[in-house]
């Protein structure tokens, strides 16, 4: 049987731009520090991770492999000083077969470099492309009857699910070169429910169907290998069924029935640890994004953890998964933008989760050869297609495109980037645009891809406008397009830019250079903005009461304004005890704004359903500084 030793544990870091070596754990970055303090100055270059190993124990004319689930960017395997492997993209899982270079006493060697070039992307972004060997590293020792494992990095079984009528009908194939496969189909609970052979469909009577959040419901392939008797090795996989189909007219339907997705985009990465995250850090933002009630998920730039698509299997979001084919076409970079979308595709199959694949994001934003750059997306739409023939494919449009930009007529369907409201002074224009778009290209399907406005939690205003960075402004904006995605309820999908603040160490804004705070939620997750609570609102069947605008404590004027986000009916403010209004909900109902007169002392209390909640503000003769960004307050970053 298979064996798989994680080597996480205890390697030579040798970090070249100092030549110093340290001791260090796996996952592990170079840039968490200096790839998130801005100057876009962060280090890229090539390091050397070393760590020795006895020679393992493995079948007779059995194999090992090295897997590595994620090294950003290129990567050079030596055993003992042989070349054992090599691979270009940093967010892929891949595989060395290193039997033949092994002996006694081994010395594995991986010269980890993220360094500017022109062929693996990406390279041009607003967000940090940390280097070192961030995500898991595991021993693979295997028999020679074995599933395949050179096959992309991907688990060898590949399953496809298909809903007719009421039945599931799931054919399962996995890979193995000899050996006899035998593979079994068990629900949720573990009991086997059908057995059939490699490659064979088995017909699973009244499917209990994978219905997103409100009911994710799992079944488990499970493929045995055997040979004279003997089993040798098993893979498995979790898969679901349902259909899907976006209207262009109506929006996306799950199982037959409506079911518009509006959720948010995720980046992964966290402070001074950067992409090296710990499966606690990835349930944590899962445990976040649940808590919100988002029931799709963009995993923006770059392909996940695969721990991170099992979650989203199991809370039941509609993923939109993509490659980091981003901001600049570059012709060198074909190959490496094919065997990227390869490996996402042939990953990532099995996941009931993911239906769309993202084809590029605002790849139109710098002037590149346009023929190649067509051309490209043809090939990576047809490959999605040719991998994999039910999903859908999709594109993050820039928004200085034109409705009729070639690019964006090439995947299935199609989504924008547009910060109306934001980088483009007047929210009123998200309508005039859908609405032209709508008009020029009624059966072309839209989405928003990304929206958003800059918010920092320690800044506010009693005035809020566009750029001011205030978590003042961000809720204005937030429910603004709450409210717009309401009357356009077409939009096939909808996600926020983004769940969580992340580093883009090229940016400077806000006071706080290198980051990107379009975030909800902080970049050490431990701030929940108002905005979130917004959402919270209006997706999640929690209830939700939250006084808005508690960190904005030192108030100026003889009238301050009580901002409440309530989903449990109509709110009442009290001040010092006393009743002091009654808003009225703003449209949509989960919105109550008033101004009250502003004593010395205010302790503010809320109350609607139920619930309560509260804060203290106080009357101050000048705007407390703090609350204004003074400087670092530039928006031009290097993309
Ligand atoms: C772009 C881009 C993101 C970026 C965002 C922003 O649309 O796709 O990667 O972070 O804009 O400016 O905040």
């Amino acid at each position: 049987m298979k064996t798989v030793t994680n080597l996480n544990k205890d390697w030579k870091f040798i970090y070249s731009k100092d030549n110093t070596e340290h001791q260090v754990n796996v996952p592990h970055t170079w840039n968490g520090d200096d790839g998130q303090d801005g100057g876009n100055d962060y280090y890229r270059g090539t390091c050397t991770y070393i760590k020795h190993i006895k020679k393992p124990e493995y079948p007779a004319d059995g194999a090992v492999y090295l897997e590595f689930k994620g090294v950003n960017a290129s990567a050079k395997v030596y055993v003992n000083g042989e070349l054992a492997g090599e691979h270009d993209g940093g967010y892929s899982t891949f595989r060395c077969n290193i039997t033949e270079f092994l002996k006694d006493e081994n010395e594995i060697k991986v010269e980890v470099d993220n360094s500017v070039n022109d062929k693996v992307y990406p390279q041009r972004a607003d967000f940090t492309f940390y280097g070192g060997i961030y995500r898991d590293v595991n021993l693979i020792c295997a028999d020679k009857c074995r599933f395949d494992l050179d096959y992309f990095g991907c688990n060898p079984i590949k399953i496809d699910p298909v809903v007719k009528g009421t039945d599931g009908h799931v054919t399962v194939t996995a890979y193995a070169a000899e050996g006899t496969v035998k593979i079994a189909i068990l629900d949720a609970d573990g009991t086997k429910v059908a057995e059939i052979e490699n490659g064979g469909t088995a017909v699973i009577k009244n499917a209990h169907l994978w219905d997103g959040v409100n009911d994710p419901y799992l079944y488990k392939a499970v493929a045995t290998l055997s040979q004279n008797g003997e089993i040798c090795d098993e893979v498995s996989a979790n898969f679901g069924f349902r259909t899907y189909k976006v209207d262009p007219k109506k929006g996306f339907y799950l199982n037959g029935r409506l079911y518009p997705l509006r959720g948010v985009c995720r980046h992964q990465d966290r402070p001074h640890i950067g992409n090296a995250l710990t499966k606690a850090e990835h349930d944590e933002d899962m445990a976040l994004i649940k808590e919100i009630g988002a029931n799709t998920l963009r995993l923006a730039h770059y392909q996940h953890d695969d721990y991170f698509y099992d979650l989203c299997d199991k809370a039941g979001l509609v993923v939109w998964a993509e490659i980091p084919y981003i901001s600049r076409h570059m012709s060198g970079g074909n190959e490496n933008a094919i065997s990227q979308m390869t490996e996402l595709v042939l990953q990532q199959y099995n996941h009931p989760s993911i239906v769309f694949w993202g084809l590029s994001n605002e790849i139109t934003m710098m002037k590149t050869n346009k023929k190649d750059m067509l051309a490209t997306h043809k090939k990576l739409n047809d490959l999605c297609h040719k991998l994999d023939p039910r999903r859908l494919t999709t594109l993050a449009c820039f928004a200085m495109c034109s409705f009729g930009n070639k690019s964006a007529h090439i995947s299935d369907v199609v989504s924008w980037n547009l910060y109306l409201g934001w980088y483009v002074p007047g929210l009123f224009l998200n309508d005039v645009w859908i609405k032209l778009f709508h008009a020029f290209y009624p059966k072309r399907a839209i989405g928003y891809s990304e929206y958003g406005a800059e918010s920092m939690p320690n800044l506010h205003s009693a005035k809020p406008k566009r750029f001011d960075n205030t978590e003042d402004y961000q809720l204005i904006y937030h429910a603004y397009m709450l409210e717009f995605f309401a009357r356009n309820p077409y939009l096939w999908g909808t996600h926020v830019w983004n769940m969580f603040d992340f580093a883009a160490d090229g940016r400077n804004q806000g006071g706080d250079p290198g980051m990107n705070h379009k975030g909800l939620v902080t970049f050490d997750r431990k701030t929940k903005k108002d905005a979130f609570y917004l959402y919270k609102a209006y997706w999640s069947k929690e209830p939700v009461l939250h006084l808005s605008g508690k960190r904005y404590k030192n108030r100026t004027g003889k009238k301050t304004t009580i901002t409440v986000v309530s989903n449990v009916g109509a709110v009442e403010i009290f001040n010092n005890g006393k009743l002091v209004a009654k808003p009225k909900a703003q449209k949509g109902g989960k919105v109550f704004k008033c101004k009250i007169k502003l004593e010395a002392q205010n302790e503010i209390t809320v109350k609607a359903g139920g619930l309560t909640d509260g804060a203290t503000f106080v009357k101050v003769n000048k705007p407390d500084p703090s609350y204004k960004v003074t400087s670092g307050n530039s928006m031009s970053w290097e993309k």
